[in-house]
């Protein structure tokens, strides 16, 4: 028995921002951001929400594995950017999708929050609990970036991706080989973003500054130190080594914190497919965003080992050894 992805989906806000069209918003240029991170243009929201983009990445992932949404028995969606506190996006995807049998919740580990978002569904799976589960990550992150602030709002995108993954009855080793989670609270304050203010009127708070704040040489160097460690973490567990991976299907962030993971992997960055140039850092969707092109593209292919890796706000990191 192995738990698999048949299916992918993935959707992108129809307005696409390059580097450019930044530089009349804060003092930056087309040049520092392409240099410091890889990235050229984002896709940025004009409406689309994160239940529309995950409810589009859904369908298309069901599509894929040629499934009814009637069929779902557990929808999971990670997102640190639903537009309501209540009810959840899982529920507002679920009504959009019309999967009425599912068991629909959100998960939030912000960037690392698809890859423990996959690693629930299929320890759900894996216990017999479910046989099916529909996965997306999807951010509205324009939302929630300071758009005065070149620090973070050069970085971002939204965006959504899906994966539909069930048991399979075939022999052989297929699916999630081995995996690595891990989080460290302390360090918090390094990436963050506030809460709504509060209406208490028994509680007076000061005002909030309701923006993503970053330290970004710390997270530079907490994602360069610590994913590698996770990697090799999920490699040894499924019993092979790191240069038996034919893709490592990582967070798209920023290419030199991929460049200086793949330097002390020892790996060369042929095998490590990016996207960021054309949307950006997209948190939880960016490994099913790719996930879907490397898929439709045909740089996947059946029988393939990869590893999925993401690390982000938490500060939360892990990775996923699977075999196509
Ligand atoms: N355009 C032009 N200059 C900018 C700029 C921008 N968009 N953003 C910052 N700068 C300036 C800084 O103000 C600083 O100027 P100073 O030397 O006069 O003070 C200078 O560039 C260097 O800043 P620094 O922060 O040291 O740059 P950096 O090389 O560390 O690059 C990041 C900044 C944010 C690109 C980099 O730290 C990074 O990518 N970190 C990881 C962030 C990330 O991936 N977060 C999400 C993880 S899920």
């Amino acid at each position: 028995m192995s738990v698999r992805i048949i299916g992918t989906g993935s959707a992108l806000p129809v307005r696409c921002v390059g580097n450019g069209e930044l530089e009349a918003l804060v003092d930056t240029s087309d040049e520092w951001i392409r240099e410091r991170t890889g990235i050229c243009s984002r896709y940025v929201s004009t409406g689309e929400t994160v239940a529309s983009l995950a409810a589009a990445a859904c369908a298309h992932a069901l599509e894929d594995a040629g499934k009814e949404s009637g069929e779902v028995e557990l929808l999971l969606i990670a997102t640190c950017t639903p537009e309501d506190a209540l009810p959840c996006v899982a529920c507002q995807v679920q009504e959009r999708i019309g999967a009425v049998n599912a068991v629909a919740f959100d998960l939030n580990a912000a960037c690392a929050g698809f890859l423990f978002a996959l690693h629930t569904a299929w320890a759900y799976i894996e216990a017999g609990i479910y046989r099916n589960a529909l996965v997306a990550g999807a951010e509205v992150l324009s939302k929630i970036i300071d758009w005065t602030d070149r620090g973070t709002c050069i970085l971002f995108g939204d965006g959504a991706g899906a994966v539909y993954l069930e048991k399979c009855e075939t022999g052989g080793q297929n699916g999630i080989l081995g995996f690595a989670q891990h989080s460290d609270g302390r360090r918090g304050p390094v990436l963050s973003c506030v809460g709504r203010q509060s209406g208490n009127p028994y509680f007076r708070q000061e005002p909030l500054y309701p923006y993503v704040r970053m330290d970004g040489r710390e997270v530079f160097a907490f994602a360069v130190r610590q994913v590698p460690e996770a990697i090799r973490e999920a490699v040894g567990k499924a019993g092979i080594g790191v240069e038996d991976v034919d893709l490592f299907v990582l967070h798209q962030a920023n290419r030199r914190i991929l460049e200086g993971i793949a330097k002390r992997l020892s790996v060369d960055m042929e095998r490590f497919p990016m996207n960021l140039d054309r949307v950006g850092n997209t948190s939880s969707a960016a490994i099913p965003l790719l996930l879907d092109e490397l898929r439709h593209n045909g740089r996947i292919v059946p029988g393939m080992t990869l590893v999925l890796s993401g690390f982000g706000a938490g500060l939360t990191y892990g990775a996923c050894v699977l075999r196509w």
